[in-house]
């Protein structure tokens, strides 16, 4: 059998689930991740892959990953995260003769560009909120503008346009915290740049919950749906994070919505960035608010989910590697996706604080105690000495299955008992509002 040599580009869970989930299949030759974590090692080689001399930017990077790959053989690139998809890796590479596992530049857009993705929603009729788009130099101040002047529908959501580490998005539920947010804008460098185009949407009332699809451009393989826990506190309570846990399938999603979802969503989108010419490779990430009028989009997303990614591979039946290698080749046609029946909960251990401020370099203990039956997947962790320390705002993510989603969830929440460090932070009601629904 013929086996294949894998780059996977990142760090956290998603990556580390990524690792897992290919070292699983018997086309893997050898697994490479750059820069990895200390769980992805016992899948594969961590490599750190940087640019000559002190060239900088992304350019800069790309060469140096296009080097490893020339030198290590590497037949598949799997981008786990965002910004080098949005900043063209996969034209850079694709260009070069090698194959990506992740969108172009233009397609990447859908994420990468907020403006972008309701500009194409509104075109092609894909059900989303209604927008208005501030652009140019005084975009902030002609928004700010049009809310204490026009607006007459609270809440609002205001989004940056570029990306912004999930940070560019803010519901205002009056016009003092519209001005207290668009001052949040304002005073951050980072935040300002990602606005150089700014949205406000009317606020969908709803569920939320996310659709995952492999797409070579023209088929598409659904995964399962799953719900993500984006706020710090118990009951979505507190500042927005990464995401703090995840279960799937998600149960606002029935097997009715998901055709919904498949039939107004899915397919026009793939259509519509083909018709656009940037037809779409990769995994396209549907963040869904399941209204009352049905599923809308409230975002696109150009890669897996992290903590959602943790959730949805271990639930993949079918080899992964086969999948992502069918993408590159444009025959998706050829393959199934064969998902298990069972329940996933996915808890994210966090350094108390985060997502402000947190200690680094704690001790980690108890992951030998996890039983085989759950998984953990590393985010911010490193090793010294050793001995396995914090590193990062979300350290670990426990992962369990079970029959029905309450059995799934105990199970997670048993193995997360076991694990210790210094101020350790989790929700405990991942997958409640899963239980209320089902
Ligand atoms: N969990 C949310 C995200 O990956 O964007």
């Amino acid at each position: 059998m013929a086996q294949y040599n894998v780059l996977i580009l990142g760090s956290g869970g998603r990556e580390h689930a990524l690792a897992w989930s290919l070292s699983r299949s018997p086309l893997l030759g050898k697994l490479y991740i750059s820069p990895g974590n200390p769980g992805t090692t016992v899948h594969g080689e961590n490599v750190a892959i940087s640019p000559a001399g002190d060239t900088t930017g992304p350019e800069a990077w790309f060469e140096a990953v296009e080097a490893f790959i020339r030198d290590k053989e590497i037949t598949l690139t799997v981008v786990g995260p965002e910004q080098p998809l949005v900043d063209g890796i996969t034209d850079y590479l694709e260009t070069r003769g090698h194959k990506v596992f992740g969108p172009s530049k233009a397609a990447a857009r859908l994420e990468g560009s907020k403006t972008f993705a309701k500009w194409l929603m509104h075109k092609y009729q894909i059900p989303t909120s209604e927008s208005m788009e501030f652009s140019g130099e005084t975009a902030l101040d002609d928004l700010e503008d049009w809310l204490s002047v026009d607006n007459q529908n609270w809440p609002v959501v205001i989004k940056a346009d570029g990306l912004a580490s999930g940070k560019g998005v803010f519901i205002s539920r009056n016009r003092t915290e519209s001005l207290e947010h668009l001052g949040k804008i304002r005073n951050d460098t980072a935040l300002r740049k990602a606005a150089g185009k700014l949205i406000v949407e009317e606020f969908m009332e709803g569920e939320e919950a996310s659709v995952f699809a492999i797409t070579d451009g023209r088929n598409a393989r659904l995964l399962i749906s799953a719900q993500d826990h984006k706020r710090i506190g118990e009951g979505d309570t507190g500042l927005n994070t990464g995401g703090m846990g995840a279960y799937a399938p998600a149960p606002v999603i029935d097997e009715r919505m998901l055709r919904l979802v498949e039939d107004t969503i899915l397919y026009p989108t793939l259509g519509a960035m083909q018709l656009e010419g940037h037809a779409y490779r990769g995994v396209l990430y549907l963040g869904l608010m399941i209204t009352k009028d049905g599923p809308k989009v409230v975002e696109y997303n150009c890669r897996f989910g992290d903590p959602e990614c943790q959730v949805l591979l271990p639930a993949l039946k079918s080899d992964l590697l086969e999948l992502m290698l069918a993408t590159v080749n444009f025959e998706l046609d050829k393959t199934e996706v064969v998902m298990s029946g069972e329940h996933f909960c996915c808890v994210v251990l966090a350094s108390g604080g985060y997502p402000e401020t947190y200690t680094r370099g704690l001790e980690i203990s108890g992951i030998d105690k996890v039983s085989d039956d759950a998984l953990v997947f590393h985010s911010g962790t490193r090793s010294a000495d050793g001995k396995l320390l914090t590193n990062g705002g979300r350290v670990l993510s426990v992962v369990a299955s079970g029959s029905d989603l309450q059995s799934a969830i105990d199970n997670c929440y048993r193995e997360v008992k076991k694990i210790t460090f210094d101020n350790a932070y989790y929700r405990r009601d991942i997958g409640a509002k899963g239980l209320r629904r089902s």
